[in-house]
């Protein structure tokens, strides 16, 4: 149980389902967003209003956080630079900086699949391998998991990156039979990196215990993340993949043209 955990982005489609998932750990919240958060758990919940590129936003909201679960940013991968720029760069930024000044323990970020895209999908790819990013947006994320590996050398913070697959109440795609993570596994996967006693640095696959699964689940495992769901009760609502397809051939699935 981790007492006073800020969670960014907290009115956003994982923010409340961590918002109603991670109090029955009995971890305690605090929710940001610069939109106002309305979902029926949040009324149970400290709420901040702002903007994670505001400093002073920043500094309010970590008063007596012990933790911090940054999801605040925009989670396109046809997003332009300049539409990542304050929320995924800027933002992200400071909100590992303030979580520093204000002496957090620990920052579990929302990575994506995409900050390591162009990677061959191969036979269970490790959770640590190297970035290679797909997008304007994966390279957004790799900058995030920069900083927390920095922030976790350098000052001890522990850290861990969530290469996030694709999260939904059910697999959206024939893809996503490999890459989804439902709602349950995600709020799992979370609370076993709020608690993983020897976490430093660790980036860690965001995926359920697919059968499909392309992602090695060793790193997670290692962190106490035991998946209890498998995206092949719903494989017989799509077509197989083809294997000459991008979709199946790159870890990040298809580039969206720009
Ligand atoms: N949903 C997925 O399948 C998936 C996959 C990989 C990674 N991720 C990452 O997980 C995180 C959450 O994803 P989601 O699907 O819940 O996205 P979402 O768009 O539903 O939620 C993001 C939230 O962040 C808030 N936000 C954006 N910019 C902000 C700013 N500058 N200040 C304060 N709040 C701001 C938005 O208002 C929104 O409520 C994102 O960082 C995303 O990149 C999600």
């Amino acid at each position: 149980m981790v007492k006073n955990i800020l969670v960014t982005g907290a009115a956003g489609r994982i923010g409340a389902c961590l918002t109603s998932g991670l109090p029955e750990y009995g971890h305690t919240l605090r929710l940001l967003d610069r939109t106002p958060i309305n979902n029926t758990d949040s009324s149970h919940h400290e709420v901040i209003c702002g903007d994670i590129s505001d400093p002073a936003v920043l500094e309010q909201a970590m008063k007596g956080i012990t933790a911090v679960v940054h999801l605040a940013g925009i989670p396109s991968t046809s997003a332009t630079f300049e539409e990542l720029l304050t929320a995924n760069i800027e933002g992200t930024y400071r909100v590992f900086e303030a979580a520093r000044r204000a002496g957090v323990e620990r920052v579990v970020y929302a990575s994506s699949n995409h900050s390591v895209g162009f990677t061959p999908r191969g036979e269970l790819v490790p959770a640590d391998t190297p970035v290679a990013p797909d997008s304007h947006y994966g390279v957004s994320k790799a900058y995030g998991e920069a900083l927390g590996r920095y922030y976790s050398d350098r000052y001890g913070m522990r850290v861990a990156a969530l290469r996030i697959g694709t999260f939904d109440r059910r697999p959206p795609n024939a893809r996503a039979l490999a890459t989804w993570i439902s709602p349950g596994d995600m709020v799992r996967l979370v609370h076993a990196c709020l608690t993983a006693p020897d976490l430093t640095y660790a980036p860690v696959w965001g995926v359920s215990a697919n059968t499909r699964a392309w992602w090695d689940p060793a790193q997670g495992a290692a962190l106490g993340y035991e998946p209890r769901d498998d995206a092949e009760v719903y494989a017989a609502e799509f077509p197989e993949l083809d294997h000459a397809d991008p979709e199946y051939a790159w870890v990040g699935g298809r580039v969206i043209e720009e």
